[in-house]
């Protein structure tokens, strides 16, 4: 991928070519703020949302829709099923100023598979077919739609689903590269992202298993996408974007020296001033749970705001891990 070079979602430009995945629990205002601010993020998502409750749900004390103006562009993500949900849930995103629509067809989770959404859906194309179809109508914003392999390696079935998604008028595919099946720690087929490539037009963003620099050189490498789509690896480093962009662009960024400690106050400070305080402490351990990653003892933050009862009492005991442990400098 050469300097400069940007992806192109309908008629939005996005550079860098990188985005932050949707993820329950994970993909709020807090944290997609955090990746702006540390820079190098092209594209925020939701995480998913449910087409049936989205048109009742208050903007301002919705804990799935807060957002900051900063927040730009952001995909909303819709977990769609049934074509009767779809004119009002798009109508409320339009309201919400979104600037593009994702359509989930990648979650395995069993109350989403007994609704024949998410990675359910992708198995009935014709189902896809009518759904995308619909959602054309209905808007002109950019649709994206995210996908994962399939049930089992078919590829004949895959690409046919590639196809129908190009056919529909989705303007980029996200693939997974896993099978609907498979946990996050197997190592993703990359090599089937390149096969997408080959198969249809519209830009493809790679998903999966990219932790460092090095994984993404070697995921674009591989499957010569368009841009990068990065879930737990963004959550773990949330600046690792900027130093993705630098190594997609040669351009080295400058900043100011960063220290794990105070990304980590910054999200919590994020938490504060976007939730309530009963929305705080549940959102503070799923981040901590990856973030703690970053630090050779990171068990021990792990396990002590995992156990903490209060949002101020994991604040106070990450404070005590933090004067234990050194502050790394960020490179
Ligand atoms: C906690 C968690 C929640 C997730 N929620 C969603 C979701 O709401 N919608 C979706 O399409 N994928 C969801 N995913 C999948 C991610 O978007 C992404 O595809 C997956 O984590 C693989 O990318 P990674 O290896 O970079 O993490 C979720 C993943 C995690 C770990």
């Amino acid at each position: 991928m050469a300097e400069g070079q940007h992806l192109i979602i309908g008629d939005l430009v996005v550079q860098p070519p990188l985005a932050l995945a949707p993820m329950v629990g994970l993909s709020h205002s807090a944290l997609r703020t955090l990746v702006m601010e540390l820079g190098g993020v092209g594209l925020l998502y939701t995480e998913m949302l449910s087409p049936k409750r989205l048109p009742q749900e208050n903007e301002k004390i919705s804990p799935f829709l807060i957002r900051s103006q900063q927040e730009f562009p952001l995909f909303y993500q819709l977990a769609l099923h049934e074509e009767s949900l779809i004119e009002k849930a798009v109508e409320k995103v339009h309201a919400l100023g979104a600037q593009g629509i994702d359509l989930n067809l990648g979650c395995p989770a069993p109350q989403l598979r007994r609704q024949g959404a998410g990675c359910a859906l992708s198995r009935n194309h014709i189902a896809v077919r009518k759904i995308l179809a619909t959602l054309r109508r209905r808007t002109r914003l950019p649709i994206s739609v995210k996908i994962r392999l399939g049930e089992q390696l078919d590829e004949v079935a895959y690409l046919d689903l590639c196809r129908t998604i190009e056919a529909e008028g989705a303007d980029c595919l996200t693939v997974h590269a896993r099978l609907n099946g498979e946990k996050f720690c197997r190592k993703p087929r990359w090599e089937w992202i390149a096969r997408t490539k080959e198969n249809i037009h519209i830009p493809v963003l790679a998903n999966g298993g990219i932790f460092t620099v090095e994984d993404a050189r070697k995921c674009l490498q591989v499957t010569g996408a368009d841009g990068l789509m990065l879930g737990r690896g963004g959550v773990a480093r949330p600046w690792i974007f900027g130093q993705i962009a630098a190594m997609i662009s040669g351009k080295r960024v400058l900043r100011e020296s960063l220290t794990l400690s105070n990304v980590y106050r910054r999200f919590t400070e994020l938490l504060t001033l976007r939730f309530p305080p009963e929305r705080r402490l549940g959102r503070l351990k799923e981040f901590t749970h990856y973030f703690a990653c970053s630090y050779a003892y990171g068990h021990q933050l792990a396990s002590s705001v995992q156990t903490s009862v209060l949002f101020t009492q994991a604040v106070e005991r990450a404070e005590l891990f933090f004067l234990e442990n050194e502050q790394i400098i960020i490179p």
